[in-house]
C-alpha cells in the first residue's frame, strides 16, 4: 500500500484483530496486529525492536500488518496481512523462553496468523517459535524451512523491472540500459547479476566497504559511485533501492534522472505525495511491495511444504502484476502506487467476499 503513518487507533484503521500479549518472566511484550483475513490466515513477520513507547509499537504493527494485507493480495497468495512486533531490545531481552512464550500466544490465534521474520528476528528464532507454535514459517532448512529468501526477492524485483522496462522502453529487458543499484547487500547482489546476464549496465553503491570488495571482485564491471547522492545524478535509466527504507525523498527525487525506478528496499516512498512529484517528473515507479514479494511468496510456499521451482514461477509472476499495475495506472490516470492499491483492495474485496457462499 501507498504511504500509510498510522496513529490512529486499530477501530479506525479497519484492522480485525489485534493482540497485546504479555508474559511478565520472560520479559515478552508483544502486540500481534491483524489487518485482514479476507483471503485467508494473516501472514507477515514479528519485528524485535527497542521502540521508545508503547504507542510507538501499535503504530508500526498497525502500519506493517495493513501494509501486508495488500502485499499478499497482490502477490496472489490466499493469506491475509497480518503482523507482530516485541517491545525490547533483542539484543538484551531475546531468551529461548521469550520466543517460546511468544509462540504460544502465537498458537493461542488457532491460524489466525502464521508468523515469520522480520527486523530483529532470524530463521534461528523461528525454529525456536516452532517449539511451540504450528503457524510460523521462514525457518532454517534443518527445521524443513526455506533458507534464504532473498534469492527471491532479487527475482521478483528484476520481473517488475523488466516490466517496468516494457512500459517505458517497449521491451522486457533492461539490456543496453544503465541501472544504478543502492545497496549491495543479500537483495543486491542477487539483482545484480540478474542485470549483468541480461546485458544491463550497473552503476552500484553501497557504505559498507566489503560490499563494494565484492563487487569489484564477482564483477568487476560493474562502476562503484560514492554515494547514494552520486548515484541518483549519474546517468542512470534505472534507479534500484536497495538498502534503507525512504530512498524516495524530497532530496533525492528532484534530482534523479532515471526514468524508472524499481528496488527491492520496503517503504521507499518516504512521505505521502512523492509519488505525484515522482509522475510529474515522467519517473515511473513500480511499487516497492509488489516487486519485492519474491520473498513473502517464499515463506507463504514453505507453508505448502518448500518447492523451489514452484515458488519461482510465483515469484516470476511479479512481471505479469506489475504489467497489470502499470497498465491500470495508465487507463485510470493515477500513479502505479495509487493503481496498486486499487488492484489489492479490489482482490480483497471479490475473493474475500466469496467466504459469504456458505459450504455448510
Ligand atoms: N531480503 C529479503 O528477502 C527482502 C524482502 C523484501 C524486502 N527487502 C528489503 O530490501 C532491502 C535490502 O534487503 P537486504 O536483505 O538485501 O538487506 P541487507 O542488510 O543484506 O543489505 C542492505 C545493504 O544496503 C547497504 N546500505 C545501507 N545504507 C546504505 C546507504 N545509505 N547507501 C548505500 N548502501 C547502504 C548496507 O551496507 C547493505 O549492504 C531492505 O530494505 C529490506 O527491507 C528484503
Amino acid at each position: 500500500m501507498g504511504v500509510f503513518a498510522s496513529t490512529d487507533d486499530p477501530v479506525s484503521t479497519g484492522h480485525e484483530q489485534v493482540v497485546f500479549c504479555q508474559d511478565k518472566q520472560s520479559g515478552l511484550k508483544a502486540i500481534i496486529g491483524i489487518y485482514s483475513t479476507a483471503l485467508g490466515p494473516a501472514l507477515g513477520g514479528t519485528r524485535f525492536y527497542p521502540y521508545a513507547s508503547e504507542a510507538d509499537a501499535l503504530a508500526d504493527v498497525l502500519d506493517l500488518s495493513r501494509g501486508m494485507a495488500y502485499k499478499n493480495a497482490l502477490a496472489n497468495l490466499d493469506l491475509g496481512g497480518g503482523k507482530a512486533v516485541i517491545w525490547g531490545d533483542p539484543e538484551q531481552i531475546k531468551s529461548e523462553a521469550l520466543l517460546r512464550a511468544y509462540g504460544r500466544f502465537v498458537e493461542s490465534l488457532n491460524g489466525r496468523y502464521y508468523t515469520a521474520c522480520d527486523v530483529g528476528t532470524y530463521v534461528a528464532d523461528m525454529d525456536v517459535v516452532a517449539r511451540e507454535t504450528r503457524y510460523v514459517t521462514g525457518r532454517s532448512v534443518e527445521h524443513g524451512g526455506a533458507g534464504d529468501s532473498s534469492i527471491l526477492t532479487a527475482w521478483g524485483v528484476f520481473q517488475g523491472m523488466r516490466a517496468a522496462a516494457e512500459h517505458v522502453w517497449g521491451s522486457p529487458t533492461l539490456a543496453g540500459r544503465r541501472v544504478g543499484v543502492a545497496g549491495l547487500g543479500k537483495v543486491g547482489k542477487y539483482l545484480t547479476a540478474h542485470l549483468l546476464d541480461d546485458g544491463a549496465e550497473v552503476v552500484a553503491t553501497d557504505v559498507n566497504p566489503r560490499a563494494r570488495e565484492w563487487a569489484r571482485t564477482a564483477h568487476p564491471q560493474v562502476t562503484l559511485v560514492d554515494d547514494t547522492e552520486a548515484l541518483v545524478t549519474s546517468d542512470i535509466d534505472v534507479y534500484a533501492p536497495c538498502a534503507l527504507g525512504g530512498a524516495l525523498n524530497d532530496d533525492t527525487v528532484p534530482v534523479l534522472r532515471a526514468k524508472v525506478v524499481t528496488g527491492a528496499a520496503n517503504n521507499q516512498l518516504a512521505h505521502p505525495g512523492i509519488e505525484k512529484v515522482l509522475a510529474d517528473r515522467g519517473i515511473l515507479y513500480t511499487p516497492d511491495y509488489v516487486v519485492n514479494a519474491g520473498g513473502v511468496i517464499q515463506v507463504a510456499d514453505e507453508i505448502e511444504g518448500f518447492n523451489f521451482d514452484r515458488a519461482k514461477l510465483r515469484a516470476t509472476r511479479i512481471f505479469d502484476t506489475t504489467r497489470q499495475i502499470l497498465r491500470l495506472a495508465d487507463d485510470e490516470g493515477v500513479p502505479p502506487a495509487v493503481a496498486a492499491d486499487r488492484l489489492a483492495e479490489r482482490r480483497m474485496a471479490e475473493v474475500g467476499r466469496l467466504r459469504t457462499i456458505h459450504l455448510r
